[in-house]
């Protein structure tokens, strides 16, 4: 039972919260982990209390509840562990390290300890990879983990002292005249005068007093910037698609969802440079006449998201966000809004549903979201990495832009490179870049001798890549050509001790997780594919199984609302194909 206090606390802060948005249900996400902080879970007397805070039925509370993973219907421990155990920290030794933490917690998945002090749950991608193996105990990360520093932290903690930090800043290169990563080595450029004495916030004042929203369309248009969430859309023409209609609200969604297992460059924008994307989400939001900007960021991101925030809080200080920006005219407000460990809320009309305070659902288009979108108003969905874009193509000019990369895929991409190299990190490179060279030069090779077996080089949906077949250059069309997909940067390096049906099983629990069961095929056969994977792993294969899991991969690409599941199908497809005599040793 809450008491009094607590009950007007919890009034203060929905009404806060309902104020963000321009349907109340919207701040459904952000009061439930209110809630959820206070009660340590989230009961069903919690769920009615919100339900009423909100004017909406408990049963709209309870659909989110049950469908977001981060949020808790029974109590977890003290210091709640989520341990990953996607591709990247499975390569290099999740599963014996979660086997080592069950044994001295002495509980398993979804349980707490008998103290109270602990619960575990297996995660997934973290969107941490180049530290692999990585796990995050309440909101904070550790990575790089081995047996000693799991026992150790455990230890640290039930002696009630703070554990030692194990998260190294990822590695990073340096790059001529960078354009994302230009502030990734100045320590503390999230601090606003920091920021700004390197120029933040210069590419704002000049749209905002000498562009009109035409003039900043047709410069991103003719720089040929292109969408780096995955799909690789032209950002100006989205933008273009937009209603003119003066009168009509607008809105900007800036996708910080990144939970494509291998991918994790907006994380590290948001770390090391959050006043760029301010400034381009605000040079966008004029570009198309949003007024308000919601920045979407993943639960899992909790550092990110107090950097990303506290730069928010700066910015409106120095009044460059809120009424009339500047003097300009132009006004703009942005919030972030919380994801709740939902990869489906990545695609963007799941991620607008999410925002709405639904269970993030895909919406059938058309309509695209550029004309029905959040609240059923024009709305605009655009990834971290494809704004941050903005700030350089201004300042510097559409042919400086163009000078790197290619004809069309011109300019820079960070790449997340993970597994088995010698240096993961995250790299800017310009786009055409030799992956190549990307894995032996800037990597260092294959870790502990070993030889290269495949590379999947766009986050952990795209067409595996073997080891003869690395001689290709990272940008959308070279990458199309050899039947695979740029993707989201993410570059999954592995050598040649690893089974390929084994990394299968691994992406196909993924997908079958993350399936949101709104559509038939996605959410049985995504399922279906796993469960054959894990048969025939398990030494339990059968004839045929071959033939029935590409039978499965075919009938579930195309067939769904949105292309979750064909990023479930292609990893099948493609290792099949490439690595045939492997999963035929398995099938007796
Ligand atoms: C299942 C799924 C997950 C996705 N996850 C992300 C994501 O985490 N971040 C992102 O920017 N785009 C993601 N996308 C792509 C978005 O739907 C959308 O294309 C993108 O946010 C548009 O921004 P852009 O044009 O700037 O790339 C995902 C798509 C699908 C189908």
């Amino acid at each position: 039972m809450i008491n009094q206090e607590e009950k007007k606390i919890a009034l203060e802060t929905a009404e806060k919260l309902k104020s963000r948005y321009e349907q109340p249900k919207a701040a459904l996400m952000p009061l439930l982990y209110e809630v959820q902080a206070r009660d340590g879970y989230i009961s069903p007397e919690a769920e009615n209390e919100v339900a009423e805070l909100l004017g909406i039925s408990p049963t709209e509370v309870h659909e989110s509840v049950t469908f977001y993973p981060l949020l808790f219907e029974k109590p977890v421990g003290k210091y709640h562990i989520q341990f990953c155990h996607n591709i990247s920290c499975s390569l290099l030794g999740a599963e014996p390290l979660i086997d080592l933490l069950q044994k001295e917690l002495g509980v398993g998945q979804g349980e707490v300890t008998e103290d109270g002090l602990f619960s575990y749950q297996r995660a997934e991608c973290l969107g941490c990879c180049a530290d692999a193996p990585v796990m995050l105990i309440n909101e904070e990360l550790f990575g790089r983990l081995n047996e000693e520093t799991v026992r150790r932290i455990i230890e640290q903690i039930r002696a009630g002292k703070k554990p030692d930090n194990y998260t190294p800043l990822t590695e990073t290169n340096e790059i001529e005249d960078p354009v994302l990563s230009f502030n990734f080595r100045v320590p503390n450029a999230s601090n606003l005068k920091i920021a700004e004495a390197r120029g933040a916030y210069k590419a704002m004042r000049t749209v905002l007093s000498e562009f009109e929203p035409e003039k900043i369309i047709e410069t991103i248009k003719s720089a040929g910037l292109r969408g780096m969430g995955g799909a690789g859309f032209p950002a100006g023409l989205k933008w273009s698609f937009v209603p003119k209609d003066p009168s009509l609200t607008k809105y900007l969604c800036v996708n910080c969802d990144e939970s494509e297992p291998g991918t994790f460059k907006d994380r590290e924008i948001m770390r090391r440079d959050p006043h760029r994307l301010i400034e381009a989400s605000v040079i966008t939001a004029k570009a198309f006449g949003a007024s308000r900007a919601y920045v979407y960021i993943r639960r899992e991101f909790y550092e990110e998201k107090k950097i990303f925030e506290k730069a928010l809080k700066e910015a409106y200080e120095a009044g460059f966000l809120g009424e009339n920006i500047l003097d300009s005219g132009v006004s703009v407000d942005i919030y972030t809004h919380p994801g709740a460990g939902a990869y489906i809320c990545g695609e963007e009309t799941g991620l607008i549903n999410s925002i709405e305070g639904k269970k993030g659902w895909p919406r059938i288009k058309p309509p695209f979201p550029a004309v029905v979108g959040l609240f059923n108003k024009p709305t605009v969905v655009n990834n971290v990495e494809t704004l941050s874009n903005i700030p350089y193509i201004i300042n510097n000019g559409v042919e400086a832009y163009r000078k790197r990369g290619t004809e069309k895929s011109p300019g820079t991409k960070l790449f997340g490179v993970s597994g088995h190299v010698k240096r993961p990190g995250i790299y800017e490179l310009p786009m055409g870049f030799s992956l190549r060279e990307l894995i032996y030069g800037i990597c260092g090779g294959i870790t502990e001798g070993r030889a290269l077996k495949a590379v999947i080089p766009g986050g952990s949906s795209v067409p595996v890549l073997k080891a003869d077949e690395i001689d290709v250059d990272l940008d959308f069309d070279s990458l199309e050509a050899v039947g695979t997909y740029l993707g989201s940067g993410g570059v999954i390096v592995m050598d040649d001790s690893v089974s390929m049906p084994w990394v299968l099983e691994v992406l196909a629990r993924f997908y079958a997780h993350e399936s949101c069961g709104q559509c038939t095929p996605c959410r049985e056969g995504v399922v279906w594919m796993y469960e054959i994977l894990h048969r025939m792993n398990s030494g339990r294969g059968r004839k045929g199984d071959l033939e029935l899991l590409l039978d499965l991969a075919n009938n579930v690409e195309g067939q769904t609302i949105c292309p979750l599941g064909a990023a479930a199908a292609w990893p099948v497809q493609a290792m099949l194909k490439k690595f045939p005599d492997e999963f035929k040793r398995l099938c007796r």
